[in-house]
């Protein structure tokens, strides 16, 4: 395993869209392995491929002591609306309330390209929409209800 780089907001692989995953072998599992000691080496609760610079639709999150790796991971259904503040290890410091589902199902692939679904609420639902949204480019600060207070701080977009 190894410790990557993190990609931070200005570069521009960041915002591109990240290619969906058609080999399970072992340049996944490295890079899946590499994703989780760098997410828990930085404190975060979830990393997403193109936050190490890789377009690859992998997504991992830790919420309340449950690792769990998404592969090309779709969101099949969403209810009701919730709102708290997030940050993440690409943006820096900044912090900012962003309205999300409050519960959604979840498709995805295990490393070994097996097919699961999720169905999660609150801190995970909103963890894993965070991470999918990192696989097309989004960041939490664009639809953060504080965009304007991040913008007034000098932050970047
Ligand atoms: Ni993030």
């Amino acid at each position: 395993m190894a410790i990557r780089k993190i990609v931070l907001i200005g570069e521009s692989s960041l915002r591109k869209k990240s290619k969906v995953v058609k080999d399970f072998d072992d340049s996944l599992w490295q890079l899946l392995d590499d994703m989780k000691e760098t997410m828990y080496e930085n404190d975060g609760m979830g990393l997403a491929a193109p936050q190490v610079g890789i377009l690859r639709r992998v997504v991992i999150v830790d919420v309340n002591n449950a690792f769990i790796e998404l592969i090309n991971p779709e969101i099949v259904s969403q209810k009701g609306e919730d709102i708290e503040e997030e940050g993440c290890l690409s943006v820096g410091t900044f912090r900012g309330r962003v309205k999300r589902p409050y519960e959604i199902t979840v498709k995805a692939y295990d490393r070994y390209g097996y097919a699961f679904t999720i169905k999660c609420e609150k801190w995970l639902a909103r963890c894993i929409c965070h991470e999918i949204d990192h696989l097309d480019g989004i960041l939490f600060v664009d639809k953060s209800i504080d965009k304007d207070k991040y913008i007034r701080q000098g932050g970047k977009l």
